[in-house]
């Protein structure tokens, strides 16, 4: 099988990764990573999310991000995530016309997250669609391979969701592994099985670090017929409402093995790679990246 260009890397960095870090970091600084990551080549990214400043203070600034961003990039598909209509009206009145939506599968993280039950979220979401024609709706589905609330989340509980965001209009589902326990039987498995039940969904994959299975997991999503991926630039990441969860899959570790293993992604690599010491040596969080921490004379790309 040949993969190149097949697939789509999506950085969820300045969204996952941000919100995690308590420190607010400038508006001005975020921009420049943001601007960095588009110079390193990538092409789809979501910027911010519109959620209570109470709740993550850090992305009270996310109107400005985003009409920074729109204003000045007219070819790169920016996106953010909101959690209810308020972030989503929010999202489009500032000129938005892509959202993520969150819903966990599971009733517990979704509670914690968004202090709603699924039914609820899904009500909201239906509200959304049908208020907000012209905007662009992804289903950031969480807690598809485990809740740290409620445990195990079987494969029919996710089918079932995924029948009812389909119902609803959703055409595209990001099957996110929230807490890192995930393993590759379990990412085939399902994968598989969503493709092959819901052949007109665009499903995406974003995949925690935490067991240090995200590359593993992730290359095993491709495998199995995923052609987007998330990733998080070093790795920076985790849900401040699910415990236990830790950094992301790292962009720039990821793109590496691509490049290696002959999978084209349009990204620069070494360029990547600069943004992400960058991030560690101004930004204060959790990293899961490997490259990050290798001696740029030790870095030989051959
Ligand atoms: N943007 C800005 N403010 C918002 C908002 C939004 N999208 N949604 C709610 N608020 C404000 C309300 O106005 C209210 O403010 P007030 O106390 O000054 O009146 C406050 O936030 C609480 O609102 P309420 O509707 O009672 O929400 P809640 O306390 O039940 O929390 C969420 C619900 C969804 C707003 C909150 O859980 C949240 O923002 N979660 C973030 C989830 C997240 O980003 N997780 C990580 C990514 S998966
Ligand atoms: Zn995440």
């Amino acid at each position: 099988m040949n993969y190149r260009n097949e697939v789509e890397i999506i950085e969820i960095g300045p969204r996952d990764g941000f919100q995690n870090v308590t420190e607010f970091i400038a508006t001005n600084k975020k921009k420049e990573i943001i601007e960095k990551l588009i110079d390193a080549g990538i092409r789809r990214m979501q910027l911010t999310s519109f959620v209570s400043p109470k709740h993550i203070p850090q992305m009270q600034d996310a109107e400005e991000i985003v009409k920074y961003f729109l204003e000045k990039y007219k070819d790169i598909r920016f996106f953010a995530l909101v959690p209810n209509y308020r972030g989503a009206k929010r999202a489009f009145d500032i000129g938005l016309r892509e959202i993520t939506y969150v819903i966990s599968v599971s009733e517990g993280h979704n509670k914690a997250n968004v202090n709603r039950s699924v039914d609820e979220s899904f009500e909201e979401l239906k509200q959304i669609i049908e208020e907000f024609p012209e905007l662009y709706v992804n289903l950031d589905a969480a807690t598809v391979f485990g809740c740290p609330f409620d445990g195990e989340v079987t494969y029919e509980q996710l089918e079932k969701y995924v029948e009812k965001a389909v119902k609803i209009g959703i055409t595209t589902i990001n099957l996110c592994d929230t807490i890192g326990v995930a393993n590759p039987t379990q990412v085939r498995n399902v994968v598989e099985n969503l493709l092959e039940k819901f052949p007109n969904i665009e499903f995406h994959i974003h995949i925690h670090d935490t067991r240090n299975m995200g590359m593993l997991n992730s290359y095993v999503a491709i495998e199995s017929g995923i052609k987007h991926i998330q990733a998080s630039i070093g790795g920076m990441g985790g849900c401040p409402f699910a415990p236990g969860a830790s950094g992301n899959l790292s962009t720039e570790d990821f793109v590496y093995m691509l490049d290696k293993v002959n999978i084209g992604t349009g990204i620069d690599f070494k360029k990547l790679l600069q943004v992400a010491k960058e991030c560690k040596k101004t930004i204060p969080g959790v990293y899961s990246g490997h490259h990050i921490n290798i001696d740029e004379d030790l870095i030989c790309v051959f």
